[in-house]
């Protein structure tokens, strides 16, 4: 190997050693801004609960729900202020329902009698009001299921569920207004 020959590979090795330094000073700084991104963007978990709150929530409490408590347009509200009925243009017996009934019943899951449908009511619905909201009151503990009683949901009065009884009859297409 003549000096000129040496001269030139070790020429290479050092280009390739400051390459490789380069970069890896490179990997360092990108490494260091992602991190900083990262950190910039980190939440606490409840802004991220609060930004991917569903718009309408369950209340299975029976609380009420302040009207200040929830931005939806128009609610109903009490003259207290308070908004009682979470469905603007309610039909009588919706709000109720929606408490708690329309958690099994509107789906018809959990072997419920699906509201509005007239195969799952056929049988049920002759038996007058009055004997379904018996059921209600007593719970039932049927072939496709069981429901609690009150719907399992204590607080409801008498007149809170047979108001919702109501509204589910009225749901048949050939049981308007029963
Ligand atoms: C956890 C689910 C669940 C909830 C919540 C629920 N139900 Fe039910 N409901 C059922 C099931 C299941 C049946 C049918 C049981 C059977 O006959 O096998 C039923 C049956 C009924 C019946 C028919 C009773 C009969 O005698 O045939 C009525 C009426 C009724 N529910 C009304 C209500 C009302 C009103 C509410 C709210 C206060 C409510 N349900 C909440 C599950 C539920």
């Amino acid at each position: 190997m003549s000096g000129k020959q040496d001269e030139s590979f070790f020429r290479g090795i050092y280009f390739m050693m400051s390459a490789l330094v380069i970069l890896a000073i490179a990997i360092v700084f990108i490494a260091s801004e992602i991190y900083r991104d990262h950190a910039v963007s980190q939440q606490t978990e409840a802004e991220i609960a609060e930004r991917i709150r569903p718009i309408g929530e369950v209340n299975v409490s029976g609380e009420k729900i302040s009207a200040a408590a929830t931005s939806s347009a128009a609610p109903t509200t009490t003259d207290a202020g308070e908004r009682t009925v979470p469905v603007a243009d309610a039909a009588p017996g919706e709000a109720e329902y929606r408490k708690i009934c329309f958690t099994c019943h509107e789906q018809g899951i959990a072997g419920a009698p699906k509201t509005g449908d007239p195969a799952a009511w056929a049988e049920r619905a002759p038996k007058g009001v009055e004997a379904l909201l018996h059921s209600v009151i007593e719970g039932v503990s049927g072939p496709n299921g069981v429901m609690l009683p009150r719907g399992g949901m204590a607080s409801l009065t008498d007149a809170e569920l047979e108001a919702a009884v109501r509204y589910m009859l009225s749901r048949l297409p050939d049981q308007g207004g029963i």
